[in-house]
């Protein structure tokens, strides 16, 4: 299976902000400020400091991964690139595809990472294994 997407296909989208002097609001719509129609929507939360999730790629879904509060570093690495993105504002998104493995690591105290999904959960759409991910993509 050839690989579709690379780290450079993930992009860090900016969503609308509507200021207002008692709080902020940012509204995402499916198909305007996202390029697939929205499934899911997860959030993280509670999450002990010196944590890291993810560790996993995905075979089909699409995900834009919002930090709601705080901030914390996303690792994507396509199987030959990789790099770091830091999320640390509610009204920018990292959009990533199918195909790239993630870690999230460096969790601020109360960070709330907000995940919109392209699919319902879906074990079999994972690949948790990162020698899996290479071979399944890279054939080594
Ligand atoms: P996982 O996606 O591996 O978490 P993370 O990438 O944030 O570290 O999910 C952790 C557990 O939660 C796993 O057993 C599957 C379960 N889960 C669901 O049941 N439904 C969901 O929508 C998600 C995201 C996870």
């Amino acid at each position: 299976m050839q690989n579709l997407y690379s780290i450079y296909d993930c992009v860090i989208r900016e969503l609308p902000k509507i200021h207002n002097r008692a709080g902020n609001i940012t509204p995402i719509s499916a198909n305007v400020h996202l390029p697939f129609k929205i499934e899911r929507v997860y959030y993280l939360y509670d999450i002990p400091g010196g944590s890291i999730r993810g560790g996993h790629a995905h075979r089909s879904m699409h995900q834009l991964i919002v930090s709601a509060s705080g901030s914390f570093d996303v690792l994507i690495d396509d199987g030959i690139n990789r790099k770091v993105v830091n999320l640390n504002r509610p009204y920018f998104g990292l959009y990533i595809t199918p195909g790239i493995w993630r870690e999230l690591l460096n969790f601020s105290s109360g960070a709330i990472c907000l995940v919109l999904a392209s699919t319902q959960y879906d074990e079999s759409d994972y690949i948790r294994d990162y020698s899996q991910f290479k071979e399944a993509y890279y054939g080594n």
